[in-house]
């Protein structure tokens, strides 16, 4: 499949099913607390997006089961919500949450403490979301696709933190995922040139220890490999001819 140019009137809608999804982020970032099960996240991420008039797209996407995915700790991306996962003081816990307006995607995720969290967890955190800006610095017309991954790596290697390779950033539209892939780690290609109109998810998931990761026997959790905390932060993004616009950000 090619790299979807948006024509004006697309970019108007994804920029109204982003700041929705904005808002429903914020909403559940204030939301989080000591003692709430992952199951609570979800049911109020659910109702907020509907309460939009829109559709979670991650509800029922190739069977999953959920509207947010929840990932406590150690768990990368995909933690399906429970009832009987309880948050704990201490705990980072990563909502990734996507919804459908008038047919066009958003797609974003943030990671938080759970109370008082350790001066290394709040690290992670903060420069899973720092690596986030240092990419897309190089989200200009005219540059190349691994431009972003490359800044990325170039960011996040500093810290000894571990890039996850198994799963990237796409593009993004009518669909949740479209062309291109956007791995968070540098590559020997230069990728596809960036044009005005590309709506990207761009999205580093980060360990705080080594890169790999596995799947747990629900066929959706990712968790890293070591046992070691990893966050998560995603924006969708949009190509002009100048500074790149982050649509997810309020
Ligand atoms: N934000 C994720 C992604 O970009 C979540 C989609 S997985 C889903 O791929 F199944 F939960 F939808
Ligand atoms: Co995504």
């Amino acid at each position: 499949m090619a790299v979807t140019i948006k024509s004006e009137r697309e970019i108007d809608l994804m920029r109204k099913s982003c700041q929705i999804l904005a808002k429903v982020h914020n909403e559940l970032g204030q939301a989080i607390e000591p003692g709430m099960s992952t199951l609570d996240i979800d049911r109020l991420g659910e109702k907020l997006i509907r309460g939009y008039g829109c559709i979670p797209n991650f509800l029922h996407y190739n069977g999953y089961p959920a509207s947010v995915c929840v990932s406590v700790n150690d768990e990368v991306v995909h933690g399906i919500p429970r009832a009987d996962r309880i948050l704990q003081e201490g705990d980072i816990v990563s909502l990734d949450a996507g919804l459908i307006y008038k047919g066009y995607h958003s797609d974003a995720a943030r990671t938080y403490g759970v109370g008082k969290i350790s001066q290394e967890a709040q690290q992670l955190i903060d420069e899973t979301r720092n690596s986030f800006f240092e990419g897309i610095k190089k989200a200009k017309a005219g540059n190349h696709l691994h431009d972003i991954s490359n800044a990325i790596d170039a960011y996040i290697s500093k810290f000894g933190y571990g890039i996850v390779r198994d799963l990237v950033g796409h593009g993004i539209g009518t669909a949740l995922h479209e062309d291109p892939q956007i791995p968070n780690f540098a590559q020997r290609r230069r990728g596809v040139k960036l044009q005005p109109g590309m709506t990207l998810a761009i999205e580093p998931m980060i360990n705080m220890g080594r890169c790999d990761v596995e799947w747990l026997d629900d066929d959706w959790t990712v968790v890293t490999e070591d046992g070691s905390l990893s966050a998560h932060y995603e924006n969708t993004i949009l190509i002009t001819d100048g500074e790149p616009e982050i649509l997810t950000l309020l």
